[in-house]
């Protein structure tokens, strides 16, 4: 064996198992993928529609620039600019193949000395990379004993204990519990970071997915170039584009020039025709609709499900974004059992054990939770989907 081996990510781990017991992969015709983390890709009542082709011309064959090519870059430093207040230009964006890579660039490329503080209750793959990069971290509670919401107060104590160079990791909207952090409490949580002993990954993969509208920290950051902050955008989830593999981190310019010198060894730029697809997406007018459309048909599914999912005897402590319900099985059900029966109707959650930063497994904290995805699913398959789950809860 030459090659160290790696489990799969935990949502992939659930996919696979899924494909053993049924035979078929996630999210194919038939299937019912509440485990996965992927919106609707077709066009959302009053949204705009999603191009099934695109021109571009031959020079789009060329090899893309290491950074992201420019009309992409603009794009979306425009967007951030319009909708945020933000002063940044080209020079603050970095193009990856979607949100992760650029997580794991960051993550990568921080100094030895720098301690990452992450929550308890957190997306899944940081576990991931955290381990496979060997960066020790610490935990802020986010637990049922303060309802997955930790407080400001509870970072503060995590960095100043820490007591020397910390970078926050935070998924805001949080995936799984849909917590999401806005207004004044975005604004401390940025202060936090501010300084040079201070920073943070603040991943905004669900941005357009809030209850109240689209939340970004970049409403917060007067000048990106002076910290070591590092914004996680992407068109996966709110541009419903999760195929076309394109996210971006915000930084500063300096950090900006690390990116594009790890593309230009590791990953050879993105694809050009994702790029031109993408950066149509980010068009002023065109986005607008796309943020409004996003906020309000899953806050019709939020809703649907929180009333759906209660009236099945799950107990959800979801925020107010996100397209997951976060909640606790009732009569001592554990995730992984639930998900055999659910195996029976081509159904499946994502067990909450692979949200837990400890990974302690079904004796932890979030051995009964589990992460609902109401992202892919059609509205009229509502009685169905809740049908299925109260006979999967009796027995
Ligand atoms: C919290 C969070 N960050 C980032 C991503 C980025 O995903 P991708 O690499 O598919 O763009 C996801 C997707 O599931 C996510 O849930």
């Amino acid at each position: 064996m030459f090659l160290q081996n790696f489990p799969p990510m935990g949502v992939y781990e659930t996919l696979f198992k899924f494909q053993d017991a049924t035979g078929h992969y996630m999210g194919d015709v038939g299937t019912k993928p509440w485990a996965q983390g992927f919106p609707l890709t077709r066009q959302l009542p009053g949204g705009p529609t999603l191009p099934l082709s695109i021109e571009f011309a031959a020079t789009e064959l060329k090899y893309p620039n290491a950074t992201g090519n420019e009309p992409l870059r603009k794009a979306i430093s425009k967007y951030y600019n319009q909708f945020y207040g933000a002063s940044i230009t080209e020079d603050n964006v970095a193009v990856f193949a979607g949100g992760r890579p650029g997580i794991f660039a960051t993550l990568l490329f921080l100094q030895k000395d720098v301690e990452v503080v992450i929550e308890e209750t957190e997306y899944t793959p940081y576990f991931d990379k955290l381990k496979i990069l060997g960066r020790s971290h610490t935990i802020v509670p986010s637990n049922p004993g303060n309802n997955f919401r930790p407080k400001i107060s509870d970072y503060n104590k995590a960095v100043k204990e820490k007591g020397k160079k910390t970078l926050l990791i935070r998924s805001n909207p949080c995936n799984p519990t849909g917590v999401t952090m806005a207004g004044q409490e975005l604004q401390d949580l940025v202060n936090l970071s501010m300084g040079d002993d201070r920073g943070a990954i603040i991943d905004e993969a669900y941005e357009f997915f809030n209850a109240s509208g689209p939340v970004s920290a970049m409403e917060h950051i007067r000048n990106i170039d002076d910290t070591n902050l590092f914004i996680i955008g992407a068109a996966t989830k709110g541009l419903q584009v999760p195929g076309m593999r394109t996210g971006w981190v915000i930084a500063s310019k300096k950090y900006v020039e690390i990116f594009r010198n790890f593309s230009s060894i590791a990953m050879g730029g993105v694809s050009r025709p994702a790029q031109v697809y993408v950066a149509n997406l980010l068009e002023i007018e065109r986005v607008k609709q796309a943020r409004n459309a996003v906020v309000n048909f899953y806050n019709d599914q939020r809703k649907a499900y929180q009333e759906g999912l209660a009236s099945c005897g799950i107990e959800l402590c979801t925020g107010e974004g996100g397209f997951y319900h976060w909640g606790k099985l009732p009569n001592g059900l554990t995730a992984e059992a639930f998900n055999k029966r659910l195996f029976k109707h081509k159904a499946a959650i994502l067990p909450g054990t692979l949200c837990d930063m400890h990974r302690r497994g079904d004796s932890g904290p979030h051995g009964n939770f589990i992460r609902f995805s109401f992202g892919p699913i059609e509205p009229d398959s509502y009685g169905e989907n809740i049908r299925i789950i109260k006979e999967c809860l009796r027995g």
